[in-house]
């Protein structure tokens, strides 16, 4: 079940992962067929927030205030076969943003879910570059073939085409949408047949002699059963066969063919998690890497969530435990602060409960409540100055400057700017000159969040409006170049809210001739969050 027989076998049986899409691929639907095939949840239907309006910001906030499960469970635990899955979700909005590249840093593997009449869509295609950077592998599920989709080679093409992978069928669909009837499934030989009539089963799988088994004929009508034997002799012939070592290696896909909606093909797919799905691996830190198997506990944080309870203030962390086995009360070091806290109260996030943490493994996401010293980035150990890396930030696309619709209560934003930017949702940059603030975000939608969450969790109404800046860089480099480089742009430089300088603008020309101009000042686009 493990490559790494040498794992402790509570790490060793851990699979923690995300779902990558493009909106209305089925994300949210498989989502909860996996929490009720891993148990945790009775019945479909508990998961969902309703229908398009779900991406608009009104229901965006109705969901943060609501606190449904696709928003507040950044991460959910089940136990699946003998595995435990860790979920960790991507935010529910399409807007891009650094929390979806945040949460990939804490998984070890995605899962692509693409829609089959669709294909590879815009999102997908970035989501998957972000995984590609880490080499993250990927397993993919193809979904919604309960519809019209494309021809199965076609939808293969284009993947490989595409994202540049191998992609191999781990099933291969009978029929297309209202004459498809299921799957013949390619590494085990077993034909699983779709039961339309109970979205929360699934139909008994059939254990076959290979293609050529004359049972076959029982279940699938002849000409549906000609085009399967021709369609799965080519596929074994131009498609490459499986190799584990490679999927792990981020080089190759297993495909599944499914319908999430009638559970169909899920099974499969978290059997696929289970057994090509990587076990917990090594985490990247300063000065030397964590393993796993290592005893002592090391974990960082990758999300930051303030205000769940509004009442109480509070903020959770969420920590992607690197290594060891954590026992509630533990008493862990915050690297950042060289300070000691005890853990006493870490939650984890089983479906739609949150539960008090008495132990987690490396590869768990643990929650833990704090009143704002962990951020985003931060690293706690049993006593060892590491640091967790490659956990970046990134420059904002869209800038825009922000005031008090009451100038008197100029403190109280800042507070509720700073706080924000903590929690990674937006940067908030001080301009050496002048007063206000200006925000920096990556999608556009995220102003409207921001506006709406300061005014409903801070009681401030706020005004964006167009900033003269466009472009922002943190400025790096020798000490002296910098403070020279600062004292003639003052008018350009300003704070984040970590005190890092940071050089505004309007012109990409503007960067360019910095480089050429001052040649031991550096302007980067990305700011490692430490
Ligand atoms: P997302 O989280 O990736 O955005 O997708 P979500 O699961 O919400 O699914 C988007 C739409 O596609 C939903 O329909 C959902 O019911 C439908 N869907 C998901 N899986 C399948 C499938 O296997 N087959 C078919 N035919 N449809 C599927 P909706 O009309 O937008 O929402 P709702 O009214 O059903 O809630």
């Amino acid at each position: 079940m493990t490559n790494r027989p040498d794992l402790p076998p509570e790490i060793a049986r851990r699979r923690t992962f995300a779902i990558i899409s493009h909106p209305d691929a089925g994300k949210t639907t498989l989502t909860e067929k996996f929490l009720l095939f891993g148990g945790a949840i009775q019945m479909a239907g508990q998961v969902r927030a309703k229908g398009e309006a779900r991406r608009t910001r009104s229901d965006f906030m109705q969901m943060e205030k609501d606190r449904g499960i696709s928003v507040s469970a950044s991460a959910m635990s089940f136990d699946f076969k003998n595995f435990r899955f860790n979920l960790v979700d991507t935010p529910g909005h399409s807007d891009f943003s650094e929390d979806t590249y945040r949460t990939l840093t804490a998984v070890d593997a995605a899962v692509m879910v693409i829609d089959g009449a669709k294909g590879v869509e815009s999102q997908t295609r970035k989501l998957f570059e972000v995984c590609r950077l880490r080499d993250l592998p990927i397993l993919t599920f193809c979904n919604k073939m309960d519809r019209e989709s494309r021809d199965t080679f076609e939808i293969i093409d284009e993947i490989q085409e595409n994202l540049a992978i191998d992609v191999t069928p781990a099933s291969w669909p009978i029929g297309v949408g209202r004459d498809f009837i299921g799957c013949y499934d390619l590494l085990h030989d077993r034909l699983e047949l779709i039961d339309k009539a109970d979205r929360n089963k699934v139909a008994d799988s059939i254990r076959l002699d290979g293609l050529d088994d004359p049972r076959m004929a029982d279940h699938i009508p002849a000409d549906l059963l000609e085009k399967l034997r021709e369609e799965v002799e080519m596929a074994r012939e131009l498609l490459p066969a499986l190799n584990p070592q490679s999927v792990l290696e981020g080089h190759m896909t297993p495909i599944w063919f499914g319908s999430a909606i009638n559970s169909f093909g899920v099974r499969e797919l978290m059997e696929g998690i289970g057994e090509y799905g990587p076990e917990p691996q090594v985490q990247k830190a300063s000065p030397r890497d964590i393993a796993p198997e290592e005893p002592k506990v090391a974990g960082f944080v990758f999300k930051v969530q303030a205000n769940m309870d509004p009442k109480h203030r509070d903020r959770v962390a969420f920590v992607r435990l690197a290594s060891g086995h954590f026992e509630r009360g533990m008493k862990l070091t915050h690297v950042r602060s060289k300070k000691v806290m005890a853990i006493s109260s870490p939650v984890l996030f089983l479906a739609a409960d949150r539960e008090l943490a008495e132990e987690a493994w490396a590869g768990d996401i643990i929650g833990i409540p704090n009143h704002g010293q962990l951020r985003i980035g931060d690293t706690l150990t049993e006593g060892e100055a590491i640091r967790a890396t490659g956990i970046p930030s990134f420059a904002p696309e869209l800038l825009q400057q922000v005031r008090a619709g009451d100038p008197m209560k100029a403190k109280h934003l800042e507070k509720a700017l700073m706080q924000f930017a903590e929690e990674g949702a937006a940067k908030v940059f001080k301009p050496m000159i002048g007063s206000g603030f200006i925000v920096g975000v990556v999608g556009a939608l995220q102003f409207e969040v921001l506006a709406s969450r300061i005014e409903m969790e801070y009681g401030l109404p706020v005004n964006f409006s167009p900033s003269q800046f466009t472009s922002a860089r943190w400025v790096a480099g020798d000490k002296a170049a910098v403070e020279k480089f600062v004292n003639v742009n003052k008018q350009h430089i300003a704070t984040d809210n970590d005190d890092d300088l940071v050089y505004l603008t309007r012109l990409q020309w503007d960067i360019d001739r910095i480089g050429r101009d001052y040649p031991d000042v550096k302007l980067t686009a990305t700011k490692e969050m430490m």
